[in-house]
């Protein structure tokens, strides 16, 4: 099936969207923005293996439009972009790196870029040289990023329990945390430190290994987290893992992760929500990154990360609650609620 690339941004108010192909590394990308009415745009650079460029459009369309999305819900100054790369054979990725950077370079400040999946300490060096929109590659950069989105992720699952039941009650809890890589481990560190029990899958054997020797994560084979009885199922990997099969084997009760882009399609958080499950949107409870990589960038202060884990939390608080009054699946509510913020800031701009 193909994409009508211009109707797809029509429909989703995209401002931008470029091809990028570098001849002489190999890059193949795609870089998208979605909205700057508040302020530049944020998002990461995501390095996947596609199966076909179809698929990389479509998520570069969905990132982008997620971090608007989330920039809406937190109230923050800015807006949402992503950069796509198609992960494949033979390309010199030094070179790919560097020419992301100097596009981004060249868009002067309209877009500021960072980590994603396949895109780490290594990759932000890369571009740092060519740039001075992207995330410091030192200690203080991706690795605090991450554990701003694990403390966001932390608060909002306290802030779920707390709904459901009165208190988070952590030595009474168990969550199955799939996706063991920089986000996951951050947050299964932070449960097991409250005296949850934390169970743990990665496709890779050993993320599992190492998180059992050195946290005391229970291990579980991959897939085994879907059908799990526990109280919280947090998927910290790729999106798209609540799909038609998935969402009917749930046994949890709150699926609450770090993972962008959770649901394969809105209905699938409806059907949630007829089954009684608590499905937390993804895009506020991961918001931690963008909050201090937006403060970091625009105020030139580095929010401490307790703090951005609070303001993840109340924001939480405040879409379950206005859930719970309207009746309707929090996925809904926190999507109506950004777009009437997001048609708000265009009225007042006049775009
Ligand atoms: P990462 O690449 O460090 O970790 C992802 C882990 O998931 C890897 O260990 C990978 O092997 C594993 N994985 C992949 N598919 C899996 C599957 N089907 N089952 C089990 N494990 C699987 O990435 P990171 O940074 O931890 O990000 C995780 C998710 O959180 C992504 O969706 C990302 O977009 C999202 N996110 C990350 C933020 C950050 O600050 N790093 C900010 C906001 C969202």
């Amino acid at each position: 099936m193909s994409v009508h690339i211009l109707d797809a941004m029509a429909r989703e108010g995209f401002e931008s969207f470029v091809a990028l192909h570098d001849r002489k590394s190999g890059l193949r990308a795609f870089l998208g923005v979605h909205d700057t009415t508040r302020g530049p745009a944020f998002g990461g650079v995501r390095r996947w293996e596609y199966r076909d460029e179809r698929g990389a459009l479509l998520d570069c369309l969905r990132l982008a439009r997620a971090m608007t999305h989330k920039c809406a819900l937190l109230d923050l100054p800015a807006g949402g972009a992503k950069v796509v790369v198609l992960d494949r054979e033979g390309v010199d990725w030094e070179g790919a790196y560097r020419a992301i950077g100097r596009a981004v370079e060249g868009m002067g400040g309209r877009f500021y870029t960072g980590p994603d999946v396949g895109t780490g300490e290594r990759e932000l060096g890369w571009m740092s040289g060519q740039t001075a929109y992207v995330t410091d590659p030192g200690p203080a950069g991706p690795g605090e990023l991450a554990a701003s989105t694990a403390e966001g992720v932390f608060r909002g699952i306290e802030s779920a329990l707390t709904h459901l039941d009165g208190e988070p009650d952590w030595n009474q809890r168990s969550i199955a945390v799939q996706g063991l890589g920089a986000v996951g481990w951050n947050l299964a560190e932070r449960l097991l430190g409250v005296g949850a029990k934390v169970y743990g899958t990665d496709v890779l054997p050993d993320r599992v290994d190492l998180a059992q020797e050195r946290l005391g994560v229970e291990p579980l084979r991959p897939g085994e987290e879907v059908s799990m009885v526990c109280d919280v199922l947090a998927p910290c990997a790729m999106g798209g893992m609540l799909h038609d099969l998935s969402v009917e084997r749930l046994k949890c009760r709150i699926v609450a992760g770090g993972a962008n882009n959770v649901l394969a399609k809105p209905l699938h958080g409806d059907r949630m929500h007829e089954r009684d499950i608590l499905y937390v949107p993804d895009f506020v409870l991961n918001s931690g990154a963008l909050i201090r990589g937006t403060i970091f960038h625009l105020e030139g202060r580095r929010e401490p990360v307790g703090v951005v884990g609070e303001r993840v939390g109340a924001a939480v608080r405040s879409v379950l609650d206005r859930a719970r009054d309207a009746g309707e699946p929090p996925a809904r509510t926190a999507a109506t609620l950004a777009e009437e913020r997001i048609s708000a800031w265009r009225a007042e701009a006049g775009t």
